[in-house]
């Protein structure tokens, strides 16, 4: 039997294009809406939070969008990413299922995220923008685009989430030695943050909250722009490198996936894997059942509303239709940060109502004991949110071996851990709870929701 364990690409065959499922989806996704006026918005619109390259990808309806071989060639620190047969976890489960990850943890910052921070970075740069601002949750995001900003001389201001802040300090200290200025949100920085804190100074904050910051001082300087790290179509565009890497690797074991996983908190390393593998399936290739893994405490695909809403707190920014638990809800403050999001990408929410995905939501305490279980088996210590795929991962291989079937299973193990071991700490503390949803808090968040009417 082949123990070949690695799947490795070589440099020139790291992909030449980001890969656009708009060109493929059978209906376009609803249109963005101007909070105001309810129309469409334009280019325009966008132009005080991004630079005008990123927001023609945003509307991009082109298949391939060309990488610029500057961005390529930081690429190359870590690109091609390694995929892995799971060989391990396999006999671990005594399944029959071969399973096989795509370990974007080998980036600078450890995650899938610098694969997108890298091009906004390099956009803006070419822009003539100074300054960049942003949120981060669990801190992966705020220390790819620190990582960024240092290669292009570019100023970067991190609002991270309260409570990731308090249990982090070692994020922030990256953050700091690439550069960048970091500050718990919400914060007295800004009026929104300052309203927050009038209300409950012991907030423990939200991605939603932070990106209010983040965004309020953006548009406040004609130097400065705002930097997502999920969510936004160019996001999950600039994310494709890493399916359409794990196709060619998947190739390569002559192991085509049955199933696709992602975990999903704002939806970019699932789109990333999973997008190429869709555009495949709809343009008439092999099909492969896709499923997005996301938390019990913050449930937006599998419990949410399919509702325009907007992606932060205040308000500010334009309205997207989307699965939503309703931008006033404050996550609890469970310990994937990363996945404590009140809403998914537009296309994710998309696609699931095409079909085209399924969503499973898992505890975090039963994700830490997956994620233990890799760990021990294959090396790796997943971050928490990668727990939710290592757990989606092996619930599909545990249901091969109930049904006898030898599936191919492909996940994204999108980084590693090694800043999140106070959690870690805690589970075997047995400190971790699996935070309780509170269904009335949820259903005063989604009452909140703007009221837009159906378009014809
Ligand atoms: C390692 C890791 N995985 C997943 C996520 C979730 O984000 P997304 O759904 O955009 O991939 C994050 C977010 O910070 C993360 O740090």
């Amino acid at each position: 039997m082949s123990m070949q364990t690695k799947y490795l690409l070589e440099e020139n065959q790291m992909p030449r294009s980001w890969y656009n499922i708009q060109a493929d989806l059978p209906k376009a996704a609803p249109a963005v809406l101007h909070p105001g006026t309810l129309q469409p918005v334009g280019p325009d619109d966008l132009a005080p939070l991004f630079p005008m390259a990123l927001i023609m990808q945003e509307v991009s309806q082109e298949r391939e969008i060309e990488i610029p071989e500057p961005v390529r060639d930081v690429y190359r620190l870590w690109r091609p990413a390694p995929l892995f047969r799971a060989h391990r976890l396999e006999k671990a489960l005594g399944t029959p299922a071969k399973i096989y990850y795509k370990y974007e943890g080998v980036s600078p910052a450890g995650s899938h995220k610098p694969n997108t921070a890298v091009p906004q970075a390099f956009y803006n740069k070419e822009a003539g923008v100074k300054r960049l601002v942003t949120e981060t949750g669990a801190g992966q995001w705020g220390t790819s685009l620190a990582f960024a900003g240092s290669l292009y001389g570019l100023e970067v201001e991190v609002f991270q989430v309260r409570v990731s802040y308090d249990q982090k300090p070692y994020r922030r200290a990256v953050m700091e030695t690439y550069g960048a200025r970091c500050v718990a949100s919400p914060s007295n920085e800004t009026a929104f943050g300052r309203s927050v804190l009038a209300k409950n100074p012991n907030h423990p904050g939200s991605l939603g909250i932070a990106i209010s910051e983040a965004v309020e001082l953006a548009v406040q300087r004609e130097d400065t722009k705002y930097a997502l790290g999920s969510v936004l179509n160019h996001v999950l565009l600039h994310q494709t490198v890493i399916g359409q890497e794990a196709m060619v690797q998947m190739q390569m074991a002559d192991a085509w996936p049955d199933v696709v996983i992602g975990c999903a908190g704002g939806g970019s390393n699932f789109a990333g894997i999973a997008f190429p593998f869709i555009g495949h399936g709809l343009r008439g290739g092999e099909k492969s059942r896709i499923v997005a893994v996301e938390p019990a405490a913050c449930p937006s695909l599998t419990r949410g509303k399919y509702a325009y809403d907007f992606g932060d707190t205040a308000g500010m920014t334009p309205l997207t239709k989307m699965h939503t638990l309703g931008s006033q809800f404050t996550p609890p403050g469970f310990h994937a940060g990363g996945l404590r999001y009140h809403g998914m990408a537009a296309l994710v929410s998309h696609c699931k109502e095409l079909g085209l995905i399924e969503a499973v939501a898992y505890n975090q305490v039963e994700c830490f004991e997956a994620g233990v279980l890799f760990a021990r088996n294959e090396g790796i210590v997943p971050a928490p949110e990668a727990n939710h795929a290592v757990k989606g991962a092996i619930e599909e291989a545990l249901r091969c071996k109930r049904e006898g079937k030898a599936e191919n299973i492909l996940f994204c193990l999108s980084g590693h851990g090694h800043f999140d071991m106070t959690s870690y700490q805690k589970y075997f503390a047995g400190e971790l709870s699996d935070e309780s949803y509170d269904e009335r808090e949820l259903a005063m968040a989604l009452e909140g929701l703007p009221s837009v009417p159906e378009p014809a």
